[in-house]
């Protein structure tokens, strides 16, 4: 790999505190493939993905990009890259097919191979534990809407210590609890489907309760760089009237604050737990759980894509809203260019956010664990793969962390999702948020202009330019 195609007037003039961390993300079902191989049970993405109607145009992660088998591959693809370490999640029902009980010794073996080969080009692992693959014998018992799954995750997070806590250093319990919960039992639009404000508010409690008894359990094994990673989006309001200003404030809370602040300060904050028990779905509390949800964490990820300016509209949208009664409150259609998945670019809320966060999680060391953006990327004549639009977001949303960094934010890492295109959930293999391209036919990759970039920057970091 060369890296000749990266603009100089843009790559140029970034600087990263030193020591700090370049990676790139993916997670299990996205990548994998190999869904009824060594063991692993279903997942409930493998029964959404399978229900008609479910995704676009039916996609699946039945064959995803073969990273089960083709990982030494994309193992090496890191390393031409320069990249310090590797965001990846363990299939949970690779490790344990029915959630529990049995342990299945094939996946843990898979996940071995993966961090050994990563070891051995230099690249460190960070291993998130739950990337959304629930086990469906899990579901079956009510999933995340019922408190034991909470219990089952921290057993499970046990046996993937007890296996891999020898090489892999770096822990986080869950990505993005607020998109399994709250787009997965009230929105319906991820795995399992459901709409369903009181199951949604009791999956958010009970995944926060499942971190933080995995938590207890990792640290009492040992884990001493454990953390978690959540999604923020910055809410505006669309005016200041009182009606769009609520609005706002409603979105934050359950998108941000909800699971931010139980974390930071062993509260849930007092607007948002009103605002659920308003709607009939009020968080399933109880005794001790919130001391268990706050055990300290040693770094908080971040995961951030866009900005919304919010509304308050006077009837029901009749989309399904994500957020618990929040029927008659709704995003503006975002200003200017916007991706693929028709998101906005935003790098100047990157730069809030991070300031905000340095402010609400004062002490805890930040690191991106995602960020990153989808264009209809192809292979050109030339046979490379030029995407100035990944260039240019990658690059601004850079400059703005370090805007951050300079302004007293402490992040310490970046990670760009992703390494390669993939399975986009319910949007399918049509998002290709891939640093590197992946034809979905021949599975041959093709670095793009934008891992070129990446690769740049990382160069000038490392060599101190
Ligand atoms: C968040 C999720 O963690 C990841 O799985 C997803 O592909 C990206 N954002 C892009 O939507």
């Amino acid at each position: 790999m060369t890296s000749t195609d990266v603009r100089p007037d843009t790559a140029t003039g970034l600087s990263f505190p030193p020591g700090f961390t370049f990676g790139a993300a993916t997670a299990s079902y996205q990548i994998e493939g190999a869904v009824d191989v060594d063991g692993r049970g279903p997942s409930i993405w493998d029964t959404f993905s399978h229900t008609p109607g479910r995704t676009h145009l039916g996609h699946t992660g039945d064959v995803a990009v073969e990273h089960y088998v083709r990982y030494p591959q994309d193992v090496a693809l890191m390393k031409d890259l320069g990249l310090d370490a590797y965001r990846f999640s363990v299939a949970w029902p690779r490790v344990l097919p029915t959630g529990a009980g049995a342990v299945e010794q094939r996946g843990l073996d898979f996940y071995r191979r993966l961090t050994d080969e990563l070891l051995e080009a230099g690249i460190a692992p960070w291993l998130t534990l739950y990337h959304w693959d629930l086990p469906q014998a899990l579901q079956d018992r009510g999933g995340w809407a019922d408190r034991d799954t909470a219990l089952r995750f921290a057993d499970y997070a046990g046996v993937v210590y007890d296996a891999l806590g020898d090489r892999v250093p770096h822990w986080s319990t869950l990505n993005e609890p607020m998109c399994s919960s709250l787009l997965g039992y009230m929105a319906g639009q991820h795995a399992p489907g459901h709409q369903d404000a009181v199951e949604a508010s009791r999956a958010v409690h009970h995944l926060l309760l499942g971190h933080g008894l995995a938590t207890q359990v990792l640290r009492d094994k040992g884990a001493d760089h454990l953390g978690i990673t959540l999604n923020f989006t910055p809410m505006s309001p669309a005016t200041d009237s009182p009606a769009d200003v609520d609005a706002a404030r409603r979105l934050d809370g359950q998108q941000n604050r909800m699971f931010l602040v139980p974390i930071v300060t062993g509260e849930y904050p007092a607007d948002v737990a009103a605002d659920l028990a308003a709607a009939g779905a009020p968080l399933p509390i109880e005794d001790g759980d919130l001391e268990v949800i706050s055990t300290p964490l040693d770094w908080l990820g971040v995961n951030y894509y866009f900005r919304s300016v919010v509304q308050a509209v006077a009837e029901p949208t009749g989309k399904a809203s994500p957020f618990i009664g929040a029927e008659r409150v709704q995003d503006l259609e975002p200003a200017g260019p916007t991706t693929t998945m028709g998101w906005g670019i935003n790098p100047e809320g990157f730069t809030e956010l991070l300031l905000r966060l340095r402010d609400l999680a004062p002490g805890l060391p930040l690191f991106i664990t995602e960020n990153g953006s989808a264009w209809p990327d192809q292979v050109s004549a030339d046979g490379a793969v030029h995407d100035p639009e990944r260039v240019d977001y990658l690059l601004r949303h850079l400059a703005a962390m370090t805007e951050a960094i300079d302004a007293g934010a402490d992040v310490r890492g970046y990670f760009a999702w992703s390494l390669l295109d993939n399975y986009e959930w319910a949007r399918g293999y049509d998002q290709r948020f891939g640093l590197v391209h992946v034809d979905y036919e021949t599975q041959v990759r093709t670095p793009k202009d934008s891992a070129h970039a990446y690769a740049e920057v990382l160069r000038q970091h490392r060599d101190g330019v």
